[in-house]
């Protein structure tokens, strides 16, 4: 069985931060997304990945290489332009095709619990396809399962009046039968090759299409709340670790993570963080669910509840930063020069809260 991670598209919904960067590298609890996914597919006992990139695959090889560091032998496979998660499947064609089944997983999505078993279910019972599902409270962002008696009777993309609750999550299993599926249908509405509708034809056509339904955490990071929440709940099971320096004058609380190199001066950490390679956190207040990646500095500023990129550069601000994201070599400095005024500047669709 091989594995197809999809790390192509253009992430909008991220933007700015996805006007220079993969979305799929976000550090979540400083650790890129897509590398949940490579872990899981390793975990699952799938060492041959294919993973689809397109504007972004320079920065995506820089940090997944050959796929060594996790024990998988990668493939990458260049999708012309985001036509779709069926045409990215087309697009992998000629790599999937010599084994008769493999595992998509769709690298913005992190399942907490992996899909080890669910593999393992699939190879047990091999229908042609199998879905997992999960119960949201906002069906319409996602696509959406009807089922009926335990069977998958209709898939819809993101519609306007959800049938159910069920919405489908990132990781789907599929004999060659998709291959022809996604060759029966057109595109959708908004232009693409729909999976969903790939599905519904195996569906219609008389293939076998299991339905799981998880229970476990499942997150498609595709906005800032999305990706603060996944933040939440990923530094909440990490286990404290002090690998850096931290002065008798701080205060470190709950639990929390100091990577080597880090320094920490006469600050308050309160778990659950992390602060990551090189960062310095000083005279400094670093609150639960926050995460600081590497070589960035928080300076005489308080922070919670937040995500900080790489080389960030936080200094002087007097009033706390909760519920943030700071992208890559983000500067915000207080500085007492005349005339008083903010001085930003900005990338494009960026937000700023003042008080
Ligand atoms: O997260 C689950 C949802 O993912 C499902 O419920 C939907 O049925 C499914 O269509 C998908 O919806 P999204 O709108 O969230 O898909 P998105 O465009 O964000 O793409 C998902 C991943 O696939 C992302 O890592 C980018 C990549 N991708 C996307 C497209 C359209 C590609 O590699 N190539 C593409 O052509």
């Amino acid at each position: 069985m091989k594995g197809l991670i999809l790390s192509g598209g253009k992430g909008t919904r991220l933007r700015p931060l996805t006007h220079t960067s993969a979305k799929q590298l976000i550090p979540v609890a400083n650790k890129p997304i897509l590398f949940y996914g490579l872990e899981a597919m390793r975990e699952a006992e799938i060492t041959r990945v294919g993973i689809i990139v397109a504007d972004t695959k320079e920065e995506i090889i820089s940090h997944v290489g050959d796929g060594s560091a996790w024990g998988l032998e990668v493939t990458y496979i260049d999708q012309s332009e985001p036509l779709g998660l069926a045409h990215a499947v087309l697009t992998a064609e000629d790599y999937l095709k010599d084994d008769d089944l493999f595992v998509m997983y769709l690298g913005d999505n992190i399942i907490k619990e992996g899909f080890k078993s669910l593999v393992d279910e699939f190879l047990q019972n091999r229908p042609n396809a199998q879905i997992l599902l999960a119960h949201v409270h906002d069906p319409e962002r996602f696509g959406v399962a009807e089922l009926s008696n335990g069977r998958v009777v209709r898939l819809i993309e993101k519609p306007q009046v959800p049938p159910s609750g069920l919405a489908l999550v990132g990781v789907y299993m599929f004999d060659h039968n998709i291959f022809t599926a996604a060759k029966s249908i057109k595109p959708s509405a908004r232009g693409e090759l729909e999976i969903t509708d790939a599905i519904q034809f195996l569906i219609d056509e008389g293939y076998v299409v299991d339905p799981h339904v998880i229970n476990g955490w499942w997150k498609d990071t595709g906005k800032l709340e999305d990706l603060l929440e996944a933040n939440r709940i990923l530094l909440d099971d990490l286990e404290t670790r002090i690998d850096g320096s931290v002065d008798e004058r701080s205060r470190i609380i709950g639990k929390v993570i100091v990577e080597k190199e880090a320094t920490v001066v006469n600050s308050t950490i309160r778990g659950p963080a992390i602060i990551g390679e090189g960062s310095i956190i000083e005279n400094a207040y670093v609150g639960p669910f926050t995460s600081v990646y590497y070589n960035s500095l928080i300076s005489h500023s308080e922070i919670e509840h937040s995500m900080v990129l790489e080389n960030v550069k936080l200094c002087n601000i007097p009033v706390r930063i909760e519920d943030s994201l700071l992208g890559k070599n983000v500067e915000i400095i207080k500085s007492d020069a005349k005339p008083k005024a903010y001085r930003f500047m900005l990338g494009d669709n960026s937000m700023v809260g003042l008080v």
